[in-house]
């Protein structure tokens, strides 16, 4: 694997509107070598800001018809749930651009959750035909413990090198999580990891700079085997890195 490149940027603002010109150039990129962007959006709170970007500052520069949306995982709530990932989708982005609801494609978490990941993986095979099977950029986001999607440290998902999709027992938030696994988010062309705090700043060197030990710190297991890792992260997070006098700073 290619080594991950890291970009640094002052502050969350910066950071969002370079992550908002990534999604843009890399919709132009895929638009015009298939067709299609297949993009599978992360949860949390980081993207809101890139989402409320893409749908005013940018609304004009992506062919929206022509961009198909994914989740890199869910909360196992209802879709109109304030704790779920495609309501935050829906409310900061979805909801404000000329697309048809053909175009969206969330996971079912009105099925129990083994039955919710097999629909899932039905999805991403239906929907990404002969595109497939890999998505063209899959957006991540990281926790505060080194978790990415709902890849939690600790968790059965982690040893999963079978299935694109898995239901996954979140023991410490009493929870189910369904997520993409880290093989299938490996084939992706493009992954990016948006992540901004100070709260984050210890995990990401560890993840980053840190010995491998994927088990605590999963976001380590996310190393694409033909495409390309991208750090987007702001200097709050990068507060704690080794290499920061070596990364652009915009
Ligand atoms: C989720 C996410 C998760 C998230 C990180 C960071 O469903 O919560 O997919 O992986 O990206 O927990 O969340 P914040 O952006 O809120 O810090």
């Amino acid at each position: 694997m290619k080594q991950p490149a890291i970009q640094v940027y002052r502050d969350r603002h910066l950071l969002a509107e370079a992550a908002a010109n990534h999604f843009v150039d890399q919709a132009h990129k895929n638009i015009s070598r298939h067709g299609r962007f297949n993009v599978a959006l992360s949860g949390g709170s980081t993207p809101s800001e890139m989402h409320q970007l893409l749908a005013t500052k940018y609304a004009d520069s992506v062919d929206w018809n022509r961009v198909d949306f994914f989740w890199g995982d869910e909360r196992y709530v209802p879709q109109d749930h304030p704790e779920s990932n495609y309501f935050m989708a829906k409310n900061t982005l979805l909801d404000h651009i000329d697309i048809e609801p053909s175009q969206l494609h969330g996971i079912a978490v009105d099925l129990a959750p083994d039955e919710a990941a097999k629909a899932y993986t039905r999805t991403l095979r239906d929907s990404l035909g002969d595109a497939g099977p890999s998505l063209d950029l899959v957006f991540l986001g990281m926790g505060d413990d080194g978790h990415t999607a709902s890849l939690f440290p600790g968790t059965r998902a982690l040893k999963d090198t079978q299935n694109w999709v898995v239901a996954n027992l979140v023991e410490k938030l009493d929870t189910w999580r369904i997520t993409l696994t880290a093989p299938y988010i490996n084939q992706a062309r493009q992954v990016t990891f948006l992540v901004a705090g100070e709260n984050k700043a210890i995990a990401l060197r560890k993840v980053l700079e840190g010995p491998c030990q994927p088990e605590r710190y999963p976001s380590q297991l996310i190393k694409p085997m033909n495409g390309q890792l991208l750090w987007l992260i702001d200097l709050a997070a990068a507060g704690q890195l080794q290499i920061l006098e070596g990364l652009i700073l915009e």
